[in-house]
C-alpha cells in the first residue's frame, strides 16, 4: 500500500463527532462552525458528510455557490487554468484571465459612468481597498456605515461593521474615523426619514461632511438580519453623496451576482455607486473578490498602493469569467426571482400557521429571503433561541440551515439559483415539520 492509499485508510470510518472533536482539539474556538457537519462531496444544491448523509443545501456556503456545487462549466474553466498555471502574482507577470473578468466587471456594474476594476482574496479585503481608494480620491478621513451592517472581520472592516457580538468582542481598540448611523428598518420602527436625519445628525455633531470619504451601505443587510434598504434611502444617500462630493460604496458583497433577481442589488434603486464591492457569488466557490468603480475614483492611489500576493488568483478570475457566463446562459438572474417567488408562497402559508412566531418574512428580493421569529408576534421579542433550536434541527433533518440578524432571530435562505422546484419543496418540507415539532 503507498502512502497516500495509507492516509485514505487512517481517514475512513469517522464519524462526523470524530471530525468535530478533532477540529475542536486543532483550530482555536475563535473559527466556529455553525453545524457538526463535515462534507465529503457536494453537487447541485445537495451537500454529502462523511457519514454519507445528505442535505439540501439553503445557504450555499453563505451565498457563494449561487450556480450549485461543482457547475460543469465552472468546474472545467478552473481546471483548464489549474493545467496551465495556478499563480505567477497578478502585481508581477498578469495573464489575460484577470484583464477579461476586469473588462467584463466594468461592462455589468450598474450606471454609465466608465468603470475601472481591482482584484482581491476576499470580501473584507474588498471593503478595506474601496476605503483606501476613497480617501486616496477625496484626502478625507471618515467613514460612514450603518448600524447592523457586516463589511467582514479584518480591522478596519470589522470596524466598519455595525454588531458587536460576535464580531468586535474583545478585538478593541477599532479604526478611528467611522461612524455609524442607523438602518432604516420599518418593522423594528427605524423609518427611512429617521435613518436620513440620523446621517445629517453626524454632519453636525461628529463629521464635517468636507471631513467625509464615503458611506458604505449593503443595498440589503446581510448577517444583519436580511433587511433591504428602501430604494428611496439608497437614492437620497446617492443625493447626500453627490452634494458633498463623498464617494458612495455600495457593498454587493452578499447581494450581487444575480442573487437578488438583479445583477446587482443596487438596480433596484437605479443608484449607481462610486464604488461596487463584490466577492461570494462571483466566482462560485473559488477565492476572489473585486472593487469595481468610477475610473478616475478608482485611479487615485498610487502604482503599487492596491493588491496582495494572490489577488485576481488565475483560477479565480477563470471561475469568475464562467460564472458571469453561467449567469446569462441560464439565466440565472429570471432563476433568482422564480425561486424567491417558489419560497415565498410557502413561507407565506407557514406564516400563516404560525403568526406569532414568524414575525416577519422578507421576500422581495430574488434568491435573498428571511423569515424573523419572534415571541407573542411582537417584533421587540425576537426569538434567538428558537432560531438556534430551529437551524440544528434541520441539519438533524438533511437541511442545510443558516440564520443572521443583529439579535440572532432570523432564518435566511440563500439557496442555488438553480435549484429544483422539487428540492426547494423538499426543502421547505423538512423546515416546517422541524418547526412543526419545535412549536408542538
Ligand atoms: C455584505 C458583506 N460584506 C463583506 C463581507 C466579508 O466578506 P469575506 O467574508 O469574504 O471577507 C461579507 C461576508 O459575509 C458580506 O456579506
Amino acid at each position: 500500500m503507498s502512502n497516500a492509499e495509507l492516509k485514505v485508510t487512517e481517514y475512513q470510518g469517522l464519524s462526523n463527532s470524530d471530525w468535530q472533536a478533532r477540529k475542536e482539539d486543532a483550530v482555536a474556538r475563535g473559527q466556529g462552525n455553525i453545524a457538526p457537519v463535515y462534507v465529503e462531496h457536494a453537487k447541485g444544491s445537495e451537500i454529502w458528510d462523511v457519514e454519507g448523509r445528505r442535505y439540501i443545501d439553503f445557504g450555499t456556503g453563505i451565498a457563494v455557490c449561487s450556480a450549485g456545487h461543482c457547475h460543469p462549466k465552472i468546474t472545467a474553466a478552473v481546471a483548464e487554468q489549474l493545467n496551465k498555471f495556478s499563480h505567477t502574482c497578478v502585481m508581477v507577470t498578469p495573464y489575460d484571465v484577470s484583464v477579461r473578468l476586469a473588462e467584463k466587471l466594468n461592462e455589468i456594474a450598474p450606471g454609465p459612468s466608465k468603470k475601472k476594476s481591482i482584484f482581491v482574496t476576499t470580501g473584507a479585503e474588498a471593503v478595506e481597498n474601496a476605503v483606501k481608494i476613497a480617501r486616496a480620491h477625496t484626502g478625507r478621513r471618515g467613514v460612514i456605515a450603518f448600524n447592523g451592517g457586516f463589511h467582514g472581520r479584518t480591522m478596519l472592516a470589522m470596524g466598519l461593521t455595525g454588531k458587536i457580538t460576535p464580531y468586535k468582542n474583545l478585538f478593541g481598540p477599532f479604526p478611528a474615523e467611522i461612524y455609524h448611523a442607523p438602518y432604516p428598518i420599518d418593522y423594528h420602527g427605524v423609518t427611512v426619514e429617521q435613518a436620513l436625519r440620523a446621517v445629517d445628525d453626524l454632519f453636525k455633531v461628529d463629521l464635517a461632511p468636507l471631513d467625509c470619504a464615503a458611506i458604505i451601505v449593503e443595498p440589503v443587510q446581510g448577517e444583519g438580519g436580511f433587511y433591504p434598504a428602501p430604494v428611496e434611502f439608497l437614492q437620497a444617500l446617492r443625493k447626500i453623496c453627490d452634494e458633498h462630493g463623498i464617494v458612495l460604496i455600495v457593498d454587493e458583497i452578499q447581494t450581487g451576482f444575480a442573487r437578488t433577481g438583479k445583477m446587482f442589488c443596487a438596480e433596484y434603486a437605479g443608484v449607481e455607486a462610486d464604488l461596487m464591492t463584490v466577492a461570494k457569488g462571483m466566482a462560485n466557490g473559488f477565492p476572489i473578490a473585486a472593487v469595481v468603480g468610477k475610473a478616475e475614483i478608482m485611479d487615485a492611489p498610487l502604482p503599487g498602493g492596491l493588491g496582495g500576493t494572490y489577488a485576481g488568483s488565475p483560477l479565480g478570475c477563470a471561475a469568475g469569467l464562467a460564472m458571469i457566463d453561467v449567469i446569462a446562459e441560464e439565466d440565472l438572474v429570471g432563476a433568482a426571482s422564480r425561486v424567491g417567488a417558489r419560497f415565498a408562497g410557502r413561507l407565506e402559508a407557514l406564516q400563516a400557521k404560525y403568526p406569532d412566531t414568524i414575525g416577519h418574512l422578507r421576500t422581495a428580493h430574488g434568491a435573498m429571503l428571511a423569515m424573523e421569529l419572534v415571541k407573542n408576534g411582537d417584533a421587540g421579542q425576537p426569538d434567538a433561541e428558537l432560531t438556534r433550536a430551529l437551524v440544528g434541527k434541520a441539519y438533524e433533518n438533511g437541511l442545510a440551515l443558516l440564520s443572521c440578524g443583529a439579535r440572532g432571530n432570523v432564518i435566511r435562505f440563500l439557496p442555488a439559483l438553480n435549484i429544483s422546484d422539487a428540492l426547494v419543496d423538499e426543502g421547505l418540507d423538512i423546515l416546517e415539520s422541524c418547526l412543526d415539532e419545535l412549536l408542538k
